[in-house]
């Protein structure tokens, strides 16, 4: 018993600095892994959130394509440059919610639940928008399904969670500054919720994204882990000089999940 999956967060696949080949590049690498199934974390194109009908398309047949070899269910989490026109020329004209978002990536719900062995994996959508902003919060509908979801779910079940924008970093600390204040685009504004939620549960992990580093808090026995991106800097080189292109590779076995970090070898192309 026990099964492997892949964590990969923010591809940004776009035509320009070879990103196709970096993130087809990174499929061979997590097709070695022979995962079970990808949590990929959003963030798949860069980007739809600011651009026309036509870049949206390009970008998202783009990872249409390199992601047609992974031959394993991805399950998305939405990232906040997946939305299609949150501003630029085609604002106020966008699909409602987040349809387009979700057809492209062929995702019937933008948060979700499923099982695998005795463990139970939850998708979270923490992106809202209105009008042409955006920020990071559980919605009420969704916070009413997740408790209805917990009181269903055994308090020994072991839980993972994904997520976009963390629910749990120290990011400013060594970027910004120890007492720099952490922005609603940076960290789940009502995290807080989330832990009164859960406090009781058997969380084991949650699967974060967005900013690009590769990091681990551990609180109550949850270990918070934001897996890097596929796409390093914006394909510019290792996020801030030290946390290369790559994807975690996780394994659960009973009560256990190991993890670690794997860097595919992508080199920055000028
Ligand atoms: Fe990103």
């Amino acid at each position: 018993m026990g099964f492997k999956f892949v964590h990969l967060t923010d591809t940004h696949i776009q035509p320009e600095l070879k990103a196709s080949e970096g993130v087809k590049k990174a499929i061979e690498a997590i097709r070695k892994s022979r995962p079970a199934f990808c949590l990929h974390g959003g963030d798949v194109v860069m980007d739809a959130a600011a651009v026309d009908r036509a870049r949206a398309e390009q970008v998202y047949d783009l990872w249409g394509e390199a992601s047609s070899n992974l031959g394993v269910p991805v399950h998305y989490a939405c990232g906040n440059h997946d939305v299609f026109a949150l501003t630029g020329p085609e604002q106020g004209k966008r699909d409602t919610d987040k349809q387009y978002w979700q057809r492209r990536v062929f995702q019937s719900e933008r948060f979700k639940t499923f099982d695998q062995e005795n463990w139970r994996f939850v998708v979270l959508d923490v992106v809202q928008t209105e009008r042409d902003r955006w920020w990071a919060e559980l919605d009420t509908e969704q916070l009413k399904w997740l408790d209805d979801l917990l009181r269903k779910t055994d308090k020994r079940q072991p839980l993972v969670f994904l997520t976009h924008v963390p629910l749990f970093t120290a990011i400013n600390q060594f970027t910004s500054g120890t007492t720099v204040a952490v922005k609603d685009t940076q960290i789940v504004k009502n995290a807080k919720t989330f832990f009164e939620l859960t406090e009781r549960h058997n969380v084991k992990a949650v699967f974060q994204g967005h900013t690009h580093v590769v990091e681990e808090v551990v609180y109550n026995d949850v270990h918070y882990i934001t897996g890097g991106a596929v796409c390093g800097d914006w394909w510019k080189g290792p996020r801030l000089g030290r946390h290369p292109e790559g994807f975690i590779e996780a394994e659960a076995k009973g009560e256990e999940l190991k993890w670690r970090y794997i860097p595919y070898g992508w080199k920055a192309q000028k």
